[in-house]
């Protein structure tokens, strides 16, 4: 590597690194260990060739030196010769040394980032709903992308630069003392001037630069936020484009502020690197060509220690900023490791049950459940806050308890807010509840394995979301070895195999993102035949025709109708039409069940039940608007 190669990378170091100097973590650096033991035969080979290319780096100054010794003395060509040749093997060695190395360097990063990866991936796969609703997606995907790679690079850059830096440096000073200790340790004096600086002003360069991510990641965060269809509809209707336009350029313009600043001090800096080591180059001639003619030094001493010089620098700058370096890596595995260490709240348990064959009752026995306070589910970094809210939501649910007999439908009324979308959420484990217990066929679901929970309960929700895919691939989701023929059938009875057929790729068209380009009520009927693909036997439906017209509703709940038969079903509705059929209507207020009976027996009573359904069918105007 060239030197200013090197010290352009160790002046980026210092930059990237972070200001908090904190002491090594003797935990981290075992963990660091685990990660790169299956890689340590390489790693082994690596350090073998660091030094053997070291050696040679070494030999061809000293080669030099003896050419010069030859000419000066007039030996026969011959010397000359096999010296030339041999100096010619060794650069193609070396060239080939370095192939190798940066072939093994690079295996043994990827490999790196591949393992950090894909523990990250499936650690974030397990936590609970809980966290994905607290986290910013893009700190998320950051942490998954940059800081494993840093990781990764600060790993390999540790590994070639310090180890092989050590030996180069070790090698080259040894030689150099050997020819003339004098003249060594006058070049190396030179040094201090000019690597202290470089230090001071890495440092102030890297809060310059945290503040230039900062700015980075913030614009980011925006433009996802504003580019997507949702928010740049948003900003259409609602938003004001100059303002924003304003915010975003005072921010992107700091950011230029910083990248010509930061140009500067790094030019400052290589032109201060190749004066001083120009300046060492002179005193080396200067003074050995005294020693040589004073006859206490040959021709080629004097030769072979200026280009050993010129081989020192490189090293020594870049073990200057080996501290920030190893430190740098430390911080980018300890914010890996920091999502690796959050603990899924909701875990299966290792002798995990399945459920019964055949139909199953669902069950909540005197069920009491607050959502978790930020603090128990999520990492401030990824909040981008400072610190987590530590206080708990208040209670949700307060002692509800009721229970559907198997094949049977329950269903859920109340006003918006009583808690009847957090009832339907406790059954899938979407949260574990504070106290009581939920039970589906008489087990409680938090000792049943979350495969079977998937396979015995299916739920469509009011903003049922799709995937970017096409609709075969959200479709097969819900049932990976459906045949196109289940596919069609499913479309046909959520009544959407009209839309399908006349998309212009059929099952193959991709949905926009969020489903965008389908309108509400389709969108909600593909999540209805993904429900029916799937055939569950305990079915949620959460508002699930609530994006519907009446028309289409009629049909839909036919086909969902037809789906319920036989299976048991909690159905949460704002249109009372659509419970009526239940086997029993729970009316939910303020997270307690308030009422509770068949249809017909709640009227009779003349209750809050009676109310809703009053004003729902006296004045068509304000039909469901009370009860959302
Ligand atoms: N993820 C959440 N975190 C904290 N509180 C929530 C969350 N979801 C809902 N809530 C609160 O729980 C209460 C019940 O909400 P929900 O069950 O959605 O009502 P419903 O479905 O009956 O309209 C509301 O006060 C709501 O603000
Ligand atoms: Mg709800």
């Amino acid at each position: 590597m060239s030197m200013e190669a090197t010290a352009w990378t160790q002046l980026h170091n210092v930059m990237n690194a972070q200001a908090d100097r904190r002491p090594f973590d003797r935990a981290t650096l075992r963990r660091i260990a685990a990660f790169a033991r299956p890689h340590r035969r390489r790693v082994a080979l690596f350090l073998v060739l660091s030094v053997a290319t070291a050696l040679l780096a070494v030999a061809t100054p000293v080669l030099a030196g003896r050419v010069v010794n030859a000419i000066v003395t007039g030996e026969d060509g011959g010397t000359v010769t096999r010296l030339s040749l041999l100096i010619a093997v060794i650069a193609v060695a070396e060239a080939a040394l370095g192939l190798v190395g940066r072939w093994l360097s690079a295996n043994l990063g990827e490999g790196l980032i591949l393992d950090l990866r894909t523990a990250v991936f499936d650690h974030v796969q397990r936590m609970p709903i809980a966290f994905f609703t607290r986290t910013r997606t893009g700190a998320l995907v950051s942490r998954l992308n940059n800081d494993v790679i840093g990781a990764q690079r600060a790993f390999s850059n540790t590994l070639s630069g310090v180890v092989s830096n050590v030996v180069t440096l070790l090698l080259t000073l040894g030689v150099m003392l050997s020819i003339s200790w004098q003249i060594t340790v006058l070049a190396l004096v030179l040094l201090p001037v000019f690597v202290l600086p470089a230090r001071r002003m890495g440092t102030r360069m890297a809060r310059l630069q945290r503040e230039a991510a900062a700015h980075n990641a913030a614009m980011g965060t925006r433009m996802t936020e504003r580019f997507s269809a949702p928010g740049a509809t948003l900003i259409k209707l609602f938003g004001r484009p100059a303002d924003e336009s304003a915010e975003f350029a005072a921010r992107a313009g700091r950011v230029r502020d910083i990248g010509v600043r930061t140009a500067m001090a790094q030019s400052a800096f290589i032109t201060a690197l190749t004066l001083v080591s120009a300046l060492a180059l002179a005193l080396v001639y200067g003074l050995g060509g005294f020693y040589a003619l004073r006859g206490q030094l040959d021709a080629g001493a004097v030769v072979s220690l200026a280009l050993l010089l010129t081989r020192l620098y490189a090293p020594l700058t870049a073990l200057a900023g080996a501290r920030v370096e190893v430190m740098s890596a430390l911080v980018s595995f300890e914010r890996v490791f920091e999502v690796l260490d959050l603990k899924p709240l909701i875990e299966e348990k290792p002798d995990a049950r399945t459920v019964p064959e055949g139909p199953v009752s669902v069950e909540f026995d005197d069920v009491r459940f607050g959502y978790p306070s930020a603090d128990k589910v999520s990492l401030a970094s990824l909040e981008d806050v400072a610190a987590l809210d530590t206080r708990g939501g208040g209670e949700v649910l307060r002692g509800v308890s009721f229970r559907a007999e198997p094949g049977r439908t329950v269903a859920l009324v109340g006003s918006s807010g009583a808690g009847k979308s957090t009832i339907a959420q406790l059954l899938p484990r979407l949260y574990d509840t504070d106290e009581g217990s939920v039970r589906i066929g008489g087990i409680d679901v938090r000792d049943l394995s979350a495969d079977t929970l998937r396979d015995t309960l299916g739920m469509v929700t009011q903003d049922g979301h799709l995937f970017h895919e096409s609709v075969r691939a959200n479709l097969l989701l819900a049932r990976p070895e459906a045949t196109e023929e289940d596919l069609w059938d499913a479309l046909r009875r959520s009544r959407l195999d009209g839309l399908v057929a006349s998309l212009p790729d059929g099952l193959d068209t991709v949905v926009g993102e969020r489903g965008y380009r389908l309108s509400g009520g389709e969108r909600q009927r593909l999540t209805i035949a993904r429900l029916l693909l799937a055939r569950q036997r305990v079915v949620i439906l959460d508002e699930a025709t609530a994006h519907l017209d009446n028309t289409s509703e009629a049909a839909v709940q036919e086909a969902l109708t037809e789906a319920l038969a036989g299976r048991t079903a909690v159905v949460i509705a704002h249109r009372l039409s659509t419970v009526r059929a239940a086997d029993l209507i729970l009316v939910v207020e303020d997270g307690q069940i308030v009422e509770r009976g068949t249809h017909e027996e709640l009227l009779a009573a003349g209750g809050r039940y009676e109310e809703l359904y009053r004003t729902q069918f006296e004045s068509p105007g304000t039909q469901a608007a009370e009860l959302a």
